[in-house]
């Protein structure tokens, strides 16, 4: 299994990073339709390739909620400490990325109105929505780190290249 990661020379950029990653998730998931077994492998190969990041995880959306006409998203796999279990549209960073379809970079986290704090040292985030192959809302993806400012525009490119390249096939 460790034959397929790629080691990458100490020096390498957020993108060739990025890239690396997204290659040995086309290898490591070939053949496999479990989303949850995606999302996790997910999580696991980006927290070894960004062992800085502080947590890092999937807010699914709730599809009971939905079919009684409530957007939520409930936690799915993730990296870090305890996280929020549940998190309204209306609320958050994740709630933002779900509502606006679109990217979020957060580089203060405390500046940013109604953000909700799991953990008290994360300093800057970055949320990215997960679509499927219909172009359906199925997760957002959360990285907080302790640095401010830690997520730039290489960040959104990269991940979501990944997100789609993961969750936008089956
Ligand atoms: N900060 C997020 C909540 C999730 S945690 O960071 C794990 C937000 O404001 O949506």
């Amino acid at each position: 299994m460790s034959a397929v990661i790629s080691t990458l020379p100490d020096d390498a950029s957020k993108s060739e990073t990025y890239q690396s990653v997204m290659r040995d998730l086309k290898a490591v998931l070939d053949g496999e339709g479990n989303r949850v077994a995606r999302m996790a492998t997910t999580v696991c190969l980006l927290t070894q390739a960004f062992p800085a990041w502080f947590w890092t995880g999937f807010y699914v959306v709730d599809e009971v909620k939905k079919s009684q006409g409530e957007d939520e998203l409930v936690v799915g796999p993730y990296n870090g400490t305890l996280g929020c279990l549940r998190i309204a549209f209306s609320r958050g960073v994740c709630g933002a990325a779900a509502r606006e379809r679109k990217t979020q970079i957060v580089p203060d986290v405390h500046a940013f109105p109604g953000h909700i704090a799991c953990d008290s040292r994360s300093n800057s985030e970055i949320v990215v929505p997960v679509f499927d192959a219909n172009g359906s809302l199925i997760a957002v993806f959360d990285v907080d780190s302790e640095a401010l400012g830690a997520f730039d525009a290489e960040d959104r490119d990269g991940l979501e290249a990944i997100m789609k390249s993961v969750f936008a096939t089956d």
